[in-house]
């Protein structure tokens, strides 16, 4: 099999080169994303393998589709970036690796709360200064405080879970109750009784038309004074213009995003030296109280060699005409 990899990082060529040992295909890395300009690069491959900021529309679709492409295998567990409709109407099927490590983004999620609350980031950087002092650096305790939790597929009671353990109070909202949540003693509340009561709100559904800016003017209204929201998810859950507002009048009293709505023009890459065009994402920057990682949350060790391994399991499925298990409809 031939396969185009798109949107590769050196620890993503690592990874694949660890274990093609045991399959020998032939892989094309390519560090540019895949896109409607970048699909002709598909050219003489069976398969083209991207990750979440691919743009995977009707357009590169039909060029993958002249190129002879047969599978688009993602990475990752989040589809939204791609055309399923377009892929089908092509013949071409499309899988991904549904769950790898959720305990890799939930501890990322707490990672996030703990950081904004207790300021370890701003601690480390004063007292590297000789700069001892503790203003402004006063948290608050988690235990007893609400949690609130949209989504609670695998990583979203992963992360429920973990707050149990520090004595929180968790509430929740998904279309479907997650019955060993409910067994933990987490309460399942409508939509908007989620957002009124929680201290933290921590976003786990996927990204879709129902869940696009979930996270908005009107639900940010109903939020207690100085909440605390965390999006380890998708970035288009958050209206990134509302939750400025809602920072500027002290509404949100923290914001924690791994993911965020322009992130395709920006996260994974070094723009150090850039000037950078994105005046929303320099807004969020200049808050005291938003700690913004680059879409980091998957990265470990283990979840890379689960990403990895399922990934080409998803290929050799395909290659050898067994069933797809991990196929997006
Ligand atoms: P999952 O499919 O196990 O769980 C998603 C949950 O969201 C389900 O329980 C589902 O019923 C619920 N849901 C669907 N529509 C909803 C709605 N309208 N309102 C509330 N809940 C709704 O998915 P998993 O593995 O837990 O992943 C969740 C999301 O995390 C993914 O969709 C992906 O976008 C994101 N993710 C982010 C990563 C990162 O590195 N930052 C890595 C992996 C996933």
């Amino acid at each position: 099999m031939n396969i185009a990899v798109f949107s590769t990082k050196s620890y993503d060529q690592e990874y694949f080169e660890k274990y093609n040992a045991d399959y020998d295909y032939n892989f094309s890395f390519y560090e540019t994303a895949l896109n409607p300009d970048t699909a002709k690069l598909s050219a003489d491959c069976n398969v083209v393998c991207v990750f979440v900021n691919d743009v995977v529309n009707e357009e590169t679709i039909k060029i993958l589709s002249a190129n002879g492409i047969e599978l688009i295998a993602l990475r990752c567990a989040g589809y939204n970036n791609v055309d399923l409709e377009a892929a089908e109407k092509e013949g071409i099927k499309v899988v991904r690796v549904p769950a790898y490590s959720p305990e890799a983004v939930a501890e990322h999620a707490l990672a996030l709360i703990l950081t904004l609350n207790r300021k370890t980031h701003k601690a480390y950087n004063r007292v590297r200064e000789g700069n001892f002092s503790l203003k402004n650096l006063i948290g608050f305790n988690l235990s007893n405080k609400t949690i609130g939790i949209i989504g609670t597929g695998k990583i979203g009671a992963t992360f429920g879970k973990l707050l149990k353990g520090f004595g929180s109070k968790l509430i929740a909202y998904d279309i479907a109750e997650n019955e060993e949540l409910v067994a933990a003693g987490v309460e399942f509340l409508p939509l908007e009784e989620v957002f009124q009561q929680s201290d933290i709100i921590s976003l786990h559904c996927p990204l879709n038309k129902h869940t696009k800016h979930i996270i908005n003017k009107a639900s940010i209204a109903k939020m207690k004074d100085g909440v605390m929201i965390i999006n380890t998810s998708r970035g288009a859950l958050i209206k990134t213009e509302d939750a400025i507002a809602g920072l500027k009048d002290r509404k949100i009293g923290y914001l924690g995003i791994d993911v965020y709505e322009q992130e395709e023009n920006l996260f994974f890459e070094d723009h150090s030296e850039h000037i950078i065009q994105d005046d929303m994402i320099l807004r969020l920057l200049s808050f005291p109280n938003v700690l913004i990682t680059s879409h980091q949350a998957y990265f470990t060790k283990e979840a890379m060699d689960q990403i990895t391994t399922i990934t080409l399991n998803n290929i050799k499925s395909f290659e050898t005409g067994s069933e797809l298990e991990n196929e997006v409809k």
